[in-house]
């Protein structure tokens, strides 16, 4: 005889569930700084994370004020001219079928809130350099990670640390953006950051209080239904 299974909400469920929905990637903030006690308490919910072996891969490097500046003259810079220094590829163009519909359908919506038509070549890298203006953020978060061969394991931890880092913001009342735009400079992040070579970069995040005007946050992406992503076995 099979057990028969248990349906238990706990008092935390619907609260876990709001946090989960309104968390959402955020293209515009306040330039209001985010204090050191709220930087630091959303630090330690980030590294309740899970990692292979407990391994705990990441080494976090925060930029704010004038050293952020800095770092954002010299992406533009850097993008202006097309000086790439990244540490892993991001192979958009093999993106195929239902992954590259969602990932055009992002681009139209994101351009479609500034107004920016497809044609509009220049108006869509202004809206793309944004990611190099952090979007206004007064901060950002790096977790830099080791290499250890494929890294592809590291990598899967830096995404875990980077989801609990995001929603420990929204718990938070903030907001943030993960950005493997910032990944394509990791280079050049190292050097105005002087971080050695050995430790690699995927994304940043910029994160800090949402500007509720900006074009950026006017939309809300959706998800597909699980009949699409999960198939059930017994
Ligand atoms: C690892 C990672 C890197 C991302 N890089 C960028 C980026 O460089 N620029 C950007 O505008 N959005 C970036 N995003 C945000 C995604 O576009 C966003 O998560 C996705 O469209 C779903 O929207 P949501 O986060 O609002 O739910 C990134 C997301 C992830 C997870």
């Amino acid at each position: 005889m099979e057990k028969e299974a248990l349906e238990q909400i706990s008092p935390s469920t619907p609260i876990f569930k709001e946090i989960l929905r309104s968390r959402r990637s955020s293209r515009g903030f306040l330039d209001t700084p985010v204090s050191q006690n709220i930087i630091t308490s959303v630090l330690e919910d980030a590294t309740w994370a899970p990692s292979n072996c407990n391994t705990q891969p990441w080494q976090t490097h925060i930029v704010s004020g004038n050293k952020l500046k800095e770092l954002s003259q010299a992406l533009i810079q850097d993008n202006n001219a097309e000086r790439f220094s990244p540490d892993f590829s991001f192979d958009v163009q093999e993106y195929h079928g239902r992954y590259q519909e969602r990932y055009h359908h992002l681009a139209r919506t994101n351009y479609g809130a500034y107004g920016i038509k497809r044609e509009d070549r220049q108006g869509r890298k202004e809206v793309a350099d944004l990611n190099y203006k952090f979007f206004n953020a007064p901060h950002i978060a790096i977790p830099f990670m080791p290499s250890f061969g494929d890294n592809v394991r590291v990598g899967g931890d830096i995404g875990m640390y980077g989801q609990t880092f995001l929603l420990s913001l929204t718990a938070h009342g903030l907001a943030g953006i993960p950005q493997t735009a910032l990944g394509f400079f990791a280079g050049r992040i190292r050097e105005i950051l002087d971080i050695p070579n050995e430790l690699k970069m995927l994304f940043g995040i910029s994160f800090g209080y949402a500007d509720p005007n900006a074009p950026g946050n006017s939309f809300k992406l959706g998800r597909d239904p699980i009949s699409s992503n999960v198939i059930f076995h017994q």
